[in-house]
């Protein structure tokens, strides 16, 4: 796809770049998450990291993107940047790699579970015989790898379709049907008899239960849920015309992508102490809380297809995001055509992610810092990579950048650059000036001091 293709609508804009944030990172880590740091001390911190560091690097993302009109590596070549800055961009694309890596092998689950919903989950409908079945899944090399596989397949299918086609048609309706369903769905898990204990739970934060692995999550999951830090918003932002207005994009993304997570617990969380399940047990709960949860309902099977082949579509909108930030960079800078850089791409990920679906069977026993292989892709990428990014992304639009350049493209098009700039905009190049460098730093300093 050329550089100059745009997004053909502002609906088209809203609901890509929506589309790569919202995805299993609302639906499946937030609320292992959440139920792993505390709840609601962590979605408390979560929410403050979205609306401090989230969005104006979100936004410091669009203006780098729309004013270069360009890859990642592109961007900084033509910003003539001095190295250090060009490391966004290789950080950036190594994100895309890891990430998949882990991404694609929850994305196989979706499939999988529309199978098993298909099949009526085997006749399984308890909590014990569901956890079972996740057990015998995911213990399953060859089972796991096969849809794994499928689903790159099948992204990278769409990829090489192109921006706007593949893209923007399939978001434009699903999006908002996801969001539908998951509204009914909240409404359900209010009427359980957890539903007290589980709101409390997400709702009410128990301050006690901070310490450093709260914050570095909370920060590592607002930067992966906005998929912001690696280039991927920047790659989008390419694609903008002038007349998008960047900090109301930034806000409207924050503000849906956080609804969803936030949706997602208010659909977990009850279900978890209906259930009696543990809420810190990582990244099964889910896939186990879902099903017991559509086993309760009428026409259960029925909804839990239609939810998981919703999930499977919100995980694609965002691997396809994150497969766009390699692809344009192949295309732009290697000048490889977008067949070739999607089948080596392709090749890459799809090694790296079967390695990783294999830590939960024949590869259990191999762990690095106390960590799996895919559990390692996921701390490395999402709570050091994308904050560090972040970080740097933050220095070089609120510090390198020509502030008449940064103030343009976050003003409404054809506003006096010379004019006092209205409260938004100031706010956004204050916070990328000093409070994401400032707290990014001190959250990552804090981390290395012995605890
Ligand atoms: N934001 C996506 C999610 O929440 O599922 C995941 C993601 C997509 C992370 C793109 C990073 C990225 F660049």
């Amino acid at each position: 796809m050329a550089n100059n293709a745009k997004f053909t609508t502002r609906l088209g804009v809203i609901a890509a770049t929506v589309g790569s944030a919202v995805g299993l990172g609302n639906i499946w880590r937030f609320p292992y998450e959440a139920g792993m740091h505390g709840g609601g001390a962590f979605l408390l911190i979560y929410v403050l990291f979205v609306l401090l560091i989230g969005v104006p690097v979100v936004a410091g993302e669009f203006v780098i993107g729309r004013y270069t009109g360009e890859n990642v590596v592109g961007a900084f070549k033509k910003l003539k940047a001095a190295p250090l800055w060009h490391s966004v961009a290789y950080i950036g694309l190594l994100s895309s790699l890891l990430i998949l890596g882990f991404y694609s092998v929850v994305a196989g689950w979706t499939l999988e579970y529309i199978y098993q919903a298909a099949t009526g989950f085997g006749g399984a409908a308890s909590q014990e015989a569901l956890h079972a079945q996740f057990d015998s899944f995911t213990t399953s090399g060859g089972r796991q790898i096969f849809w794994t596989l499928l689903f790159l397949a099948i992204n990278f299918f769409v990829i090489s379709r192109g921006v706007q086609k593949g893209i923007e048609r399939m978001s434009n309706i699903l999006m908002p049907m996801l969001f539908a369903i998951l509204f009914v769905f909240c409404v359900n898990s209010l009427f359980m008899p957890g539903a007290t204990e589980g709101l409390a739970f997400l709702f009410h934060p128990d301050f006690s239960k901070i310490d450093v692995s709260t914050v570095l999550g909370a920060m590592g999951q607002a930067f992966f849920s906005l998929s912001v830090g690696m280039g991927v918003l920047m790659t989008y932002a390419s694609y903008f015309s002038r007349s998008t207005r960047l900090i109301s994009t930034s806000v409207t993304t924050a503000v849906l992508d956080t609804l969803v997570a936030v949706m997602a617990g208010v659909l977990i969380f009850p279900a978890v102490f209906s259930f009696g399940e543990a809420p810190a047990a990582g990244p099964r709960l889910v896939f186990e809380i879902l099903p017991a949860i559509f086993a309760t309902l009428p026409a259960g099977s029925l909804w839990a297809m239609l939810f998981f082949i919703l999930l499977f579509v919100a995980a694609l909108t965002s691997t396809i995001s994150l497969s766009e930030v390699v692809i344009a960079w192949f295309v732009g800078e290697w000048r490889w055509s977008r067949g070739k850089a999607t089948i080596v791409y392709g090749i890459a990920v799809a090694l790296l992610s079967s390695l990783s679906s294999l830590s939960f069977g024949p590869l259990a026993g191999f762990s690095i810092f106390g960590m799996n292989f895919f559990d390692l892709l996921d701390f490395v990428s999402s709570n050091i990579m994308l904050p560090l990014g972040g970080l740097l992304i933050a220095l070089y639009t609120g510090w390198k950048l020509p502030r008449r350049i940064l103030r343009a493209q976050l003003s409404a098009p054809g506003r006096d650059p010379d004019a006092p700039s209205p409260l938004a905009v100031r706010l956004i190049i204050f916070s990328l000036r000093f409070i994401c460098p400032l707290a990014i730093l001190a959250i990552f300093l804090w981390g290395l001091l012995p605890h």
